[in-house]
């Protein structure tokens, strides 16, 4: 353990999708800043792998986001081991590129069950924790730019990514009298076992044309747990301004 002075040193955080890609970064990210973090996840090597690679300040806890059972258990595990909850990070998904006609009624259920049921669980059952935690606590959503405009071809996924922007708002206004800020973050196209092999005529048209790295993301996510005080309820964009819509041919 490093004895200099990290940004969220005393803190305690539940990454779901912690194994691997931009959740596995988030993990590293937090623990660099003197977090005590929960690897949350369904994948069980790669997240046992990573919590021993990081130590004592990392644990492994299997968790399928879509159940309440295993977020109780989930929950339980992690304060019995680093004390109650102080930052959940919402990051779990699943991706589906899928034409609208084409998708059939479980698929979409399957998106929205992990990618937006799996956080209003989350955000039930953590709260509680930080409330029990006595300081103020911090809720971070990973939404998408598919949660802020309209993308073709995936009707489950940006439904699930918009909902996500909902659940921020809702929570920012029931929690805020527990001292318990949310957040929504919207990645643009990030280099991840998600992203892989996607073609590059996706991104290189973008103001910065290129895929985003998991450490931008995690830039802004240490941000915002350790020093936007002031913000909860807002949405932050971390997209190589691909938002922005298309730039003029003229
Ligand atoms: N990569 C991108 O370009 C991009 C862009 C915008 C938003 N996002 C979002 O960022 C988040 C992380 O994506 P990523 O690119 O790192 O993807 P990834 O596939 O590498 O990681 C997702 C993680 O979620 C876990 N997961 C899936 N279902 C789960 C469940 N039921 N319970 C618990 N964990 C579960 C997976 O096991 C995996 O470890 C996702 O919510 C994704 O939608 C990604």
């Amino acid at each position: 353990m490093s004895d200099t002075m990290g940004k969220l040193d005393g803190a305690v955080a539940i990454i779901t999708g912690g194994a691997r890609g931009m959740g596995a970064e988030h993990v590293r990210g937090l623990v660099a800043e003197g977090a005590k973090v929960v690897v949350a996840d369904i994948l069980e090597q790669e997240g046992r792998d990573l919590a021993t690679e990081i130590g004592a300040n990392a644990l492994f806890v299997k968790l399928d986001v879509t159940s309440d059972e295993s977020w109780q258990a989930a929950v339980r595990e992690a304060e019995a081991h680093f004390g109650p909850i102080t930052i959940l990070i919402n990051n779990a998904g699943i991706a589906q590129e899928k034409p609208w006609l084409e998708t059939t009624t479980a698929e979409w259920q399957r998106v929205i069950d992990i990618n937006l049921t799996g956080a209003f669980i989350g955000m039930r059952e953590v709260v509680p924790s930080m409330q029990r935690s006595g300081v103020d606590a911090v809720i971070i959503n990973v939404s998408s730019v598919s949660g802020l405009l309209g993308v073709a071809g995936e009707p489950a996924y940006a439904a699930s990514k918009w909902g996500m922007r909902a659940l921020t708002k809702v929570g920012a206004l029931e929690f805020a009298g527990s001292g318990i800020r949310v957040l929504s973050v919207h990645p643009g196209f990030i280099e991840t076992p998600m992203t892989a092999g996607a073609p590059s005529e996706y991104y290189d048209s973008q103001p910065i044309p290129r895929m985003g790295q998991s450490a931008e993301v995690t830039s802004m996510i240490v941000f915002l747990a350790a020093e936007a005080t002031f913000s909860t309820g807002s949405e932050f964009v971390v997209d190589g301004g691909v938002a922005l819509g298309a730039r003029s041919t003229t």
